[in-house]
């Protein structure tokens, strides 16, 4: 089985999904940490409930990016991770961990990249007046959301929706769709899509 760290920087709903995924046997891997840039986020509590041992640190404490990417990888060696799972870490990865691991950083968005990459993406779908939007699932590049793409789901938008309300959609859907594409990665049942 594979060994995985979340990165996480709120509240954590997606770090939650993942923790029941593993329990309920549906995603097998080993979630070794999570590594938090916001001393107080509430992921942290709910690592803390789950047993999930954490690194969280301040980035102001570091004289630059690097620096804390360096003390983050001290940690992931210690756990020996295989891949690092972001699930809302609201910040760019580091030339430094990109190179530590290359093609093993995945990240979850919530709109059908390429549309509306960055922050704030399910407001920016609504104030388009986009009918679909959805959850992307990839890998992660130097760039802000635009490594290759694993898998996307679309979401309906109806008129007159809030934000608030195809928010909650799109979160129900990352709950089940990030967990199972994990699966179908960390397990190798998708290799010969991502070849093709
Ligand atoms: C999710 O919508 C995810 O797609 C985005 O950040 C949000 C994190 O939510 N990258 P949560 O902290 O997992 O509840």
């Amino acid at each position: 089985m594979k060994n995985i760290a979340i990165f996480a920087s709120g509240n954590g709903s997606n770090f939650q999904a993942i923790v029941d995924a593993i329990e309920g046997g549906k995603l097998h891997a080993n979630l070794k940490l999570l590594v938090c840039d916001k001393p107080g986020a509430f992921v942290i509590e709910r690592a803390k409930k789950a047993d999930v041992p954490v690194y969280s640190f301040n980035p102001k404490q570091f004289a630059s990016k690097t620096a804390f990417e360096e003390a983050i990888y001290e940690q992931l060696k210690k756990c020996d991770v295989d891949y690092i799972v972001l699930a809302g870490y609201m910040r760019l990865i580091g030339a430094f961990l990109l190179e530590k691991y290359p093609g093993r950083i995945i990240n979850i968005h919530p709109s059908l990249l390429p549309a509306f990459p960055g922050k704030d993406a399910i407001a920016q779908a609504v104030s388009a007046g986009v009918k679909v939007t959805g959850v992307t699932i990839h890998f992660v590049d130097e760039g802000m959301d635009t490594g290759p793409i694993i898998a996307q789901r679309a979401v309906e938008i109806a008129d007159g929706e809030t934000e608030e309300e195809v928010a909650e959609k799109i979160h129900a859907i990352e709950h089940v769709f990030y967990p199972e594409t994990l699966e179908n990665l960390l397990n190798e049942k998708c290799w010969k899509v991502l070849e093709s």
